[in-house]
């Protein structure tokens, strides 16, 4: 009885993580299934298995391992591993132990070697299972879970080291730090942290469960919470001395970071720099860690195991014939590591998000000053991408000495300003917004300095001045709500269509695209195709779909819809060249300054991960290219 009550008391922790997972509904398409018959199976586990409907080629398996008291079922409902499979196409097996106490055997002597007779053997048959049935990469399986599944990671990755490449652990223990031979199964030395062996101690034992094994040993990723009082914080720190000595590496990390707040992640790289343990202690966490959103701990796993590196959208749209262009501020470049790191890796095209507007570039009369917008091309060729130039002529971010000119002045200051600005990046530029958000709502003109003094005029009038000294550029106008037919884009196509037939040079329309979440136009398709008819290209220059917070994960569903829904309608135009999202990540979007409550607008999050919208994209540019 006394042991059943410590099991228990151990345990209440854990019910109370199965209500809260329980909540969350999965946002995914393809449903769970039960397998059986899937082969050895000394110990009566259940198999259910999660495969999306967009499952990759030689897909990879993640093995995800429920808590005690849990199911598979439940771990499926309350984790977003589905729906990251959904995402990146790998498969998802789910076991479920049966006995009493639904924990996985992490401690009995069978369980804790190569070939035992218990859950590692079961496990291992349903992965050896999806590789036949499946043609799963067998390169690429890996193991995660939570409390009795995090023991169990490591418990797999010491028993079979050369099926698993990876684990994460959330809220474990060491391998064989829960041995005993009490028909409990629990540990209550190694649960309350009281078990301490040097980091040779703990890789031997990792090491007689298979003594045989001479391979390359699986990468971990460790996370615990400070306040853990169910399996105590100091098994951290074993698990780190465990898996950096099998790593062979030492105790001290060769990074520590933060990559959200109350977060302190340490690396272990070996001398290739290739990180064999990553640990992350999370302050003031408990043993409930939030695997699922909002801090997305599972995203993390799965970008650990190189899951969602995926192939860059640029790549992806340059199979289509199109670019994947972004928005570089130079406050985040460079001293924002992932930013730069995401900047550099996704795109093909830039545009200076600020650096090229008149305030910055003339902020005085004859004052011209091209050093931020420099910077931003240098990185852009670094990178090897082009850029688009944005922008000679707006109302907006405009030096203030230009409003206060008398109107007999402007032309020969916006002539003067164009033919500087254009000059000194000719021949470098693949396109030039010439004229920005020329109309009102209703398809007026705005008011500007430049429409009072010179009425419509100064449209044409800007084209020629930049042609005149950029023979290279497209040049284009360029507005918001103009995405799908309406007053607006009426007015944009009627400018338009009169610049062309009077044979001013005029290469292309941009449409921006600051959508707002669910109100993507279902004309956006047939009003990119009349742009087109004019002779014109067509970008979407500046895409963000914004939406309420907090995020959600529906939100994030619909966002990914809204996403595929706007590539969609380019890729049905052949003119439509190419796409910009304004900005990298949310972290650095000009969403929620601008639109207080609303954020969250782009492909990539806080964090620099990517989100389903971005999975979206890859799937419909994948599909394009293949057409
Ligand atoms: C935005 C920038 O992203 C912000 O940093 C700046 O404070 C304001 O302007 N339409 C445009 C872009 O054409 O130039 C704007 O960029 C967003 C709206």
């Amino acid at each position: 009885m006394r042991i059943a009550r410590r099991v228990l008391s151990g345990l209440i922790p854990l019910l109370l993580v199965a209500t809260t997972l329980l909540t969350g509904t999965p946002a995914s398409a393809a449903s769970l299934v039960q397998v059986t018959g899937f082969g050895y199976n000394p110990t009566n586990l259940e198999m259910h298995l999660y495969v999306p409907q967009q499952v990759a080629r030689r897909p990879a398996v993640v093995v995800a391992l429920h808590y005690c008291t849990g199911s598979g079922p439940v771990f499926f409902a309350g984790t977003p591993f589905a729906s990251l499979a959904d995402q990146f196409g790998f498969i998802v097996i789910y076991p479920s132990a049966t006995r009493d106490s639904h924990c996985f055997d992490v401690s009995s002597p069978e369980a804790l070697k190569h070939d035992g007779h218990s859950d590692p053997a079961g496990i291992v048959s349903m992965v050896r299972y999806v590789e036949r049935r499946f043609h799963a990469d067998s390169d690429r399986v890996f193991a995660t879970g939570l409390s009795s599944g995090a023991m169990m990671t490591n418990v797999l990755l010491g028993d079979y080291p050369e099926v698993f490449r990876a684990g994460s652990a959330f809220a474990g223990v060491p391998f064989a730090c829960f041995a005993t031979t009490d028909p409990s199964g629990w540990n209550n030395q190694c649960a309350n942290g009281l078990i301490s062996k040097t980091p040779r101690e703990w890789g031997d034992l990792v090491r007689a469960a298979d003594p045989g094994f001479r391979g390359q040993r699986p990468r971990m990723q460790l996370w615990h919470g400070t306040e853990d009082t169910t399996l105590h914080y100091p098994n951290f720190g074993e698990e780190i001395k465990q898996w950096t000595n099998v790593a062979g590496l030492s105790q001290t990390p060769t990074s520590t970071d933060s990559p959200q707040p109350n977060w302190t992640r340490t690396r272990y790289a070996d001398r290739f720099g290739r990180v064999a343990v990553e640990a992350i202690s999370l302050a003031g966490a408990t043993h409930n860690l939030p695997v699922f959103t909002p801090n997305n701990l599972a995203a993390y796993a799965i970008q650990f195991f190189g899951l969602s590196d995926g192939v860059p959208l640029s790549r992806l749209a340059e199979r289509t014939g199109r670019y994947y262009g972004n928005a570089i501020v130079l406050e985040e470049l460079g001293g924002n590591a992932p930013y730069t790191e995401v900047a550099k890796s996704q795109f093909d095209m830039v545009t200076p998000g600020n650096a090229m507007k008149w305030e910055t570039t003339e902020p005085s009369q004859g004052v011209f000053n091209f050093g931020p917008a420099d910077q931003v091309v240098a990185f852009a060729k670094q990178n090897r991408d082009r850029v688009r130039g944005h922008t000679l002529v707006w109302h907006s971010q405009l030096a203030p000495w230009v409003s206060t000119l008398p109107a007999d002045q402007l032309r020969a200051a916006m002539e003067r300003h164009i033919t500087a600005e254009t000059a000194h990046y000719a021949g470098q530029l693949y396109a030039w917004d010439v004229v920005n958000e020329p109309f009102n709502e209703d398809g007026t003109f705005r008011q500007t300095p430049f429409f009072n003094a010179m009425g419509t005029d100064y449209i044409a009038d800007a084209l020629r001045t930049a042609r005149a000294a950029d023979h290279k550029a497209k040049l284009y106008l360029n507005d918001f709500n103009i995405e799908g037919i309406g007053a607006k884009s009426d007015a944009m196509y009627n400018l338009a269509k009169s610049l062309k037939a009077r044979h001013v040079p005029l290469d292309g329309v941009g449409i921006q695209g600051h959508l707002i979440l669910g109100q993507v136009p279902p004309t956006m398709r047939a009003n990119i195709a009349r742009f087109a008819a004019l002779g014109l290209d067509v970008a979407i220059t500046e895409l963000d779909i914004r939406m309420q917070l907090p995020v959600t994960d529906a939100k994030l569903a619909q966002q990914a819809d809204d996403y595929a829904a706007v590539l969609a309608s380019c890729l049905a135009v052949r003119r439509c060249v190419g796409l910009t999202q304004w900005g990298i990540g949310d972290r650095d979007s000009w969403i929620p300054p601008f639109f207080p409550g609303q954020g969250a607008a782009l492909p990539f999050d806080e964090s620099y991960l990517p989100k389903p919208a971005y999975a979206a994209m890859a799937r419909l540019f994948e599909q394009e290219a293949h057409r």
